[in-house]
Formats: structure tokens, sequence, C-alpha cells
């Protein structure tokens, strides 16, 4: 099982990316990668509105030449799906807002591509509407209908300058518990998951067993 993390800030290294990895490092522990892709300084438009994605069902944005296409893979090929972002006024940055809007769409347009996966969104802030950058990225999991784990209070971390969400010991706290809640939900979907088969599979060999002429009949010949 492994993450991807996007980290939104235009700073790379900074305050969000200090979060993420609070959190990846408890995934960590639990024998889960997570791959961190940082968008500043990428070049990373918003959404066209050209609705191509509904025509092509390529399971790819059809604006081209810049990252998007290739964070939507990552996420394709994740279990879980973590997006950081730091406030910019009240809400996430320009390129998380992007890529959010660009991967949705795609996301809707091909059978709901992340159905399922888990979705946690971390925020960094020097003082206010972190809850509101919290709520948009929010809305991408919920829509695109995946499980969001909470933590022990909402995943924000105090901060101005690059590291001083460290001298934030609850946010540094809630990224901890955060972690491990995301690698236990990721464990009982897996676990649910093999029961099921293991139920179906069962299940199946009833059947079989029962009905003479099915073509799973192993008699089915003598
Ligand atoms: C353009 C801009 C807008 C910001 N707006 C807010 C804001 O609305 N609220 C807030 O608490 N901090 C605001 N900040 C501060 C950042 O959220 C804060 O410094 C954060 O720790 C940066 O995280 P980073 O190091 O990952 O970039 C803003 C910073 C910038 C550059």
């Amino acid at each position: 099982m492994h993450a991807v993390a996007f980290n939104g800030s235009a700073r790379k290294d900074g305050n969000t990316a200090l979060l993420l990895r609070h959190v990846s490092a408890e995934l960590d522990k639990e024998g889960i990668r997570t791959d961190m892709v940082q968008l500043a300084g990428k070049r990373i438009r918003g959404c066209t509105a050209c609705y191509k994605c509904f025509a092509n069902r390529n399971r790819r944005c059809a604006v081209s030449g810049d990252e998007v296409n290739d964070c939507i893979e990552k996420m394709v090929a994740a279990d879980a799906i973590l997006l950081g972002s730091p406030t910019y006024f009240a809400d996430v940055t320009s390129e998380m807002k992007a890529l959010i809007d660009r991967a949705g769409m795609v996301g809707r347009a091909n059978g709901d591509m992340y159905r399922r996966k888990v979705g946690a969104a971390v925020v960094a802030a020097r003082r206010g509407g972190a809850i509101h950058a919290f709520d948009t990225m929010n809305h991408f999991f919920l829509i695109e209908q995946m499980i969001v784990p909470g933590a022990n209070y909402w995943n924000i971390g105090a901060g101005r300058e690059i590291g001083d969400v460290e001298k934030d010991e609850e946010g540094v706290g809630t990224m901890r518990t955060l972690g491990r809640n995301i690698a236990w939900l990721l464990k009982a979907i897996r676990s649910a998951g093999e029961t099921r088969q293991t139920q179906e599979s069962v299940a199946e060999q009833e059947t079989s067993r029962r009905t003479p002429g099915s073509s799973r009949n192993p008699r089915r010949g003598k």
C-alpha cells in the first residue's frame, strides 16, 4: 500500500511539507510508503472548462504541457491521497485549486476513479482562514466518493516562517494522529476487501457444487 502527498505551497519544503512529513512518518512506521509531489515552481494552469475529459474518457486532462496528468496518474496508483496547502487569503493556493479542479473533473468523467481511496487534507496557516482551506480540499475527497479519516483536531498547523509549525505541538500531534488513523483505515479497508473476496469465492464454489452443468462445476464433462 502507498500514499501520495501533494504539497500545494509556493514554498518548497516549507511548513506544509513539514506537516505532511509528520503524517507520512506515521504511515512509514506501518509499512506504508508516501511519495511527495511539491507543486512549488511547477506550471499548473486552471481548468479550461473544455469538458473534453467527458468526451475522451481516457483518464487524462485534455490540457497537456503541465504537471497535472502526472499528478492524476499518481493519484490513480495510490491507496491514499494527501492534499496539503498553506492558507492563502483564507483558502488553498492557486496551484492546489487548479489541481483539485482538473484532477477532480477527470475523476468524475471516468467513473469516479478515486472512489473509496482514503483522502486527507493538511493545512498550514499563520493565523486565520485555515478551516476554509481545509474544507476546500475535503470537498474534493467527498464528491469523489473517497473515505476521509479524522484526527483529534482539524488537520491544521500554525506558523509563518519555515519551521514555525514545529513549535506548534498540538498541530504536530494532530498530524501524527492523522497518520495513525490513515494507516488504520487503509489496513481495515484492505482486510475487508480480502474477507469479501474470500466470501465471494466460497459462495461461488458452493453455487457451482449445487448447479449440475454449471461451467464451474468440477464434475462437468465426466
Ligand atoms: C499570498 C499569501 C497569503 C496568505 N494568506 C494567509 C491567510 O489568509 N491566513 C493565514 O493565516 N496565513 C496566510 N498566509 C501565511 C501562510 O499561510 C503561512 O506562512 C504558512 O505557514 C505558509 O506555509 P508554507 O511554508 O508551506 O508555504 C499567507 C501567505 C501568503 C504568501
